[in-house]
Parts: C-alpha cells; structure tokens; sequence
C-alpha cells in the first residue's frame, strides 16, 4: 500500500472510499465533514438524526454515494467522545477503518486527517499514527500459505489536506510513521516465523542484511568466543541444541562527537521448550516467538538508521535455542556467567535471564551509557499484566521514566512493578551466588532481580513483553499472532535520547 499526502477538495477526489469522522454525540457537523455531508445532500446528517450514527469509538458506517462525488463511498468513523481522543485512538481507527475496507476490496482510499482540527492533535502526530495504524492493521503473515490470498489488497491510502501550509507537516508525521511501522511490521515476520525457518543462524543472517541494506555495523561472534569471553551462561543454555548459538551485535552511529551509546538488548531464543525443564506440550509452539526481544532490537535498528537521530545505538542479542538435548543443561548444575558470577539452574526453563545476563556483561564491557532489554522473559508478567501492557523494571529511575514515556506516546504501555531488596532473599543459592528462579511468587520481579545483578551500576531498564508480545485476535492496529510490541517504543526512546 502507497500512503500519499495530497493537497485539493475533498469532494472532488476520485476514490473508492473517503473515510470522514465524527465525533460522539455531535449533531451539527463541522470541518471536513460537514463539507462532505453537504455534497452528498445532508446523508450523514440524517442518519445522525435517524439515531443511526452516534459517533462511538471505533463504529463505521458505509454510505454508497450514488454518483453525488466522484468518491464512490463514504465511510464515517467514529471518534469517541472528543475529551478522551488521543493519538492512539486515531491509530486504531486507522487499523479498523483499512481492515474494514480492504475486506470490501476497496483500492483506494482516501482520509482526512483525524483529530487534527477540533480534535487538538497535531498535524505532524495525526499523519504518524494514520500511517502506523493503517501499516499495522493490514499486515499478514502468509509467507507459508501457498494458496492465493482471499482477500484483496488496498493499493493506495491519500490523506487529503486543503491548506497546502500544511501539507509538510503531514508529509513528516506519514513518513515517521512509515518507518516505524515497517520496521514493526519486519519484526513481527522474524517472530511468526516457524523456529525451523528462525534459527540463531537465520536471525544472524536477517540482522546482517539489515546492516548492509541500511548502513549498520553487524558483528556476528560465534561460539569459540563466547567461549574465551566466559559467556558461561548463554553457552550452558545453548548446549542442549545442535544449533550453535549466535551472539548478533549491530552498531547505529549517528553521533560521532558523543562516546555515550544506548545499548538495546533482545532475548533471542529462537526457541524455548523449556529444555529439561519441559513445558506442558500444549500451546508449546508459541515459543517459536521467544526471541521476539531480539526481534524488536534489530528492528528498532532499522528504524532509527532511517529516521538518523543524533545518538549512538548498539543491539546485542543473545540467540539460541532451548532444547533438551543429550549434552543439555539439568537443573542443579551451576554455570558461571561472564562477570564471573556463578548461578544455580532450579529450572532450564528460565533461560531467558541466563542468556541476558551474559548479554548484559557483554553491554558492561562495551561501555554503553543506558542499557534497555526487551524479553519475552516470564509467564508471571503476563499473570500479572495481561496483554495490556508490558512490565517495566530498572536501577534508575530517570531511565525508567524515559521508557514509559517513549512507550505512551507509541500506544505501547508499561507499567512500572517494584524492585524491593526484599524479593532479592528469593534468588538467593545454597551452593552458587545466586539461582536462576525465585519461586512462584513474584516471579516477575525476581527474574528482573536477577538480571539486575549483571546489569551491576549501568542505568539499566528490563522490559517484560510476556504478555503483549503476542495477541490473540485482531483488535485495532494488534493482528492475531505476533505485535512487534516493543520497536515503536526503543524508536522513540532513541529519538528522546537524541533530543537532549
Ligand atoms: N519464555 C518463557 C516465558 C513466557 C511464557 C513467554 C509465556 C511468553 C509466554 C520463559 O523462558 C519461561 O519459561 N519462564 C518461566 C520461568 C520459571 C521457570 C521461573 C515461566 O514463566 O514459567
Ligand atoms: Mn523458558
Ligand atoms: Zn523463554
């Protein structure tokens, strides 16, 4: 789908639908609307009226123009009350209006630019989240289905403007928003796709891509130097698969007069069965989505290579499987991290922490300023949190702050759970200096425990997507299976970062 701005009459544009809005509760039409119902001989008018049309959030209503515009129709979308619009609304209107039409096999579309006048939204943020939340709403993963699509495919969405003083501001807001939801977009493929076709090797091979197609520094380091590097952990967990684990580091520098850099680091088992640990075999296959943190990084790296913000970024993602092979790692063993740390396995099936504590002394080593790991890291944050929002953690609150922040304005929400020193009595070992699981009760904040003893004195933020990594239907700009939560928000926190 090409998303356009375009400068000229709304009435005159020859689509095959022109979406308009309205707002909850409103009789007397204004703005583009009202221009529109006018030229259609008061229609929309008389449905609100009729009682047909109350300007709910999310409610669409399809009018067929019958040669009064050369739009063939006319979809009203309704906005919600006017006090609680914000622009992730207008993001999800955007993913429900294009799935709407695309499933009757609409071509073109054209829309005015919601919220952006009574509404109080910016020009410039209207445009973004139009564009992110039409990109989003419309993906499909059908990369293995070898039957011909169903459904058709919108070729083209224009946001029409009037004023031509303010067409470049849209333009800025589509083309922001492209970006990023393409590179979520790209995340969610490297997640729905099959562990067969998403090995460690395979996510190397994505991320070197990536570097070449953008202008990123990839380093792959292979096993023999995790090995002399004493990523003690990452490798016990690895040694139950035949595939070789794969350490991916891609570089953003966008700011050679600063020595400081944000590090981003990504879960990347590729695979998770838990290991020796075995989980239940029942929906086991959602863990082919267990390196969607990695996922998220690398596509955070696309993105801010294109958007070019003043600030060095670096991605590390740690990626293996988690399988119980004949050489695999077995509960009571006791692994030594690369910081020298050593850690007891209660479960194999908490790997996750074992493989980004390695990844966070690596990060230590590099000498990164601000350190932000995203982890499809415990069942316990999505007992927690649901698929609402994801769970924040940190040893700084400024950092914390700034990744809440960087998540809201993306329509991805965290909440912030405690760091107590009194969960840290959980993890403590018998025979190690610590263990990797804390028992069942706030198992969340243990594992964020956990990884904050290799995090050490670095500003530090862990984000659990557990629970918001995945969805399970289609609900506004959210397609059933992978969200690619996470990208908008590492995004925007590079692009605040870059700002100060
Ligand atoms: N990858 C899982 C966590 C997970 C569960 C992600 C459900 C998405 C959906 C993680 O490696 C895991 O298995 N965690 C264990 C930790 C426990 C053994 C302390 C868990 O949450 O059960
Ligand atoms: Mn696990
Ligand atoms: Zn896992």
């Amino acid at each position: 789908m090409e998303i356009k701005v375009i400068c000229g009459d709304i009435t005159k544009i020859e689509v095959d639908a022109l979406v308009v809005n309205l707002f909850e509760g409103v009789k007397q039409l204004g703005g583009a609307t009202a221009v529109v119902d006018k030229a259609v001989d008061n229609v929309i008018t008389q449905l609100i009226e009729a009682g047909e049309i109350k300007g709910k959030f999310d409610e669409l209503t399809l009018i067929h123009t019958l040669g009064k515009i050369p739009a063939r129709r006319v979809l009203v979308a309704g906005l919600g009350k006017q006090q609680e619009l914000t622009p992730d609304r207008v993001r999800q209107l955007a993913a429900t209006v294009c799935r709407f039409l695309r499933d009757k096999g609409v071509k073109r579309v054209a829309t005015i630019a919601h919220g952006a006048g009574v509404g109080g939204i910016e020009l410039q943020t209207s445009a973004q989240a139009i564009a992110e939340g039409s990109i989003l709403g419309l993906y499909k993963f059908r990369r293995h289905i070898t039957k011909e699509p169903e459904i058709g495919v919108i070729d083209e969405l224009l946001i029409v403007e009037r004023d031509e003083a303010k067409v470049p501001q849209l333009e800025k807001g589509c083309a922001i928003g492209k970006v990023l939801a393409e590179a979520t977009g790209f995340a969610r493929d490297m997640i729905n796709e099959p562990a067969n076709f998403m090995t460690p090797a395979d996510m190397a091979e994505i991320a070197k891509r990536i570097a070449t197609e953008y202008g990123l520094e990839f380093t792959l380091m292979e096993q023999e130097q995790m090995q002399e590097l004493g990523m003690g952990a990452l490798l016990g967990v690895a040694q139950g698969s035949r595939q070789p684990p794969k350490f991916v580091i891609l570089q953003y520098r966008g700011d050679s007069s600063s020595q400081k850099s944000l590090g981003l680091i990504g879960k990347g088992v590729t695979f998770d069965s838990g290991g020796i640990s075995i989980k239940p075999s029942e929906d086991m296959a959602e863990m082919k989505g267990d390196m969607a943190g990695g996922a998220t990084v690398i596509a955070a790296l696309r993105a801010i290579a294109q958007l070019n913000p003043t600030i060095n970024v670096t991605a590390l993602v740690p990626a293996t499987e988690n399988l119980p092979g004949g050489a695999a790692l077995k509960p009571g063993d006791v692994l030594k991290a690369m910081n020298g740390k050593t850690i007891e396995i209660i479960s194999t099936d908490a790997e996750g922490r074992l493989i980004l504590a390695d990844a966070l002394c690596y990060a230590r080593k590099l000498g990164l300023s601000w350190l932000v790991d995203v982890a499809t890291l415990t069942g316990a944050c999505r007992v927690a949190l649901g698929n609402v929002c994801s769970g924040t953690f940190g040893n700084n609150q400024e950092l914390v702050d700034k990744v809440i922040e960087a998540g809201r304005k993306a329509g991805e929400r965290s909440w912030q759970m405690p760091m107590y020193e009194e969960y840290k009595e959980q993890n403590k070992s018998e025979v190690a200096d610590i263990k990797n699981t804390g028992g069942r009760y706030g198992g969340a904040i243990t594992a964020a425990q956990f990884l904050a003893e290799f995090a050490e004195d670095t500003p530090w933020v862990h984000l659990d997507i557990a629970g918001t990594s995945r969805s399970e239907k289609d609900k506004g700009y959210l397609v059933k299976g992978a969200t690619g939560v996470g990208v908008r928000t590492l995004v925007n926190l590079a692009l605040s970062l870059a700002e100060e």
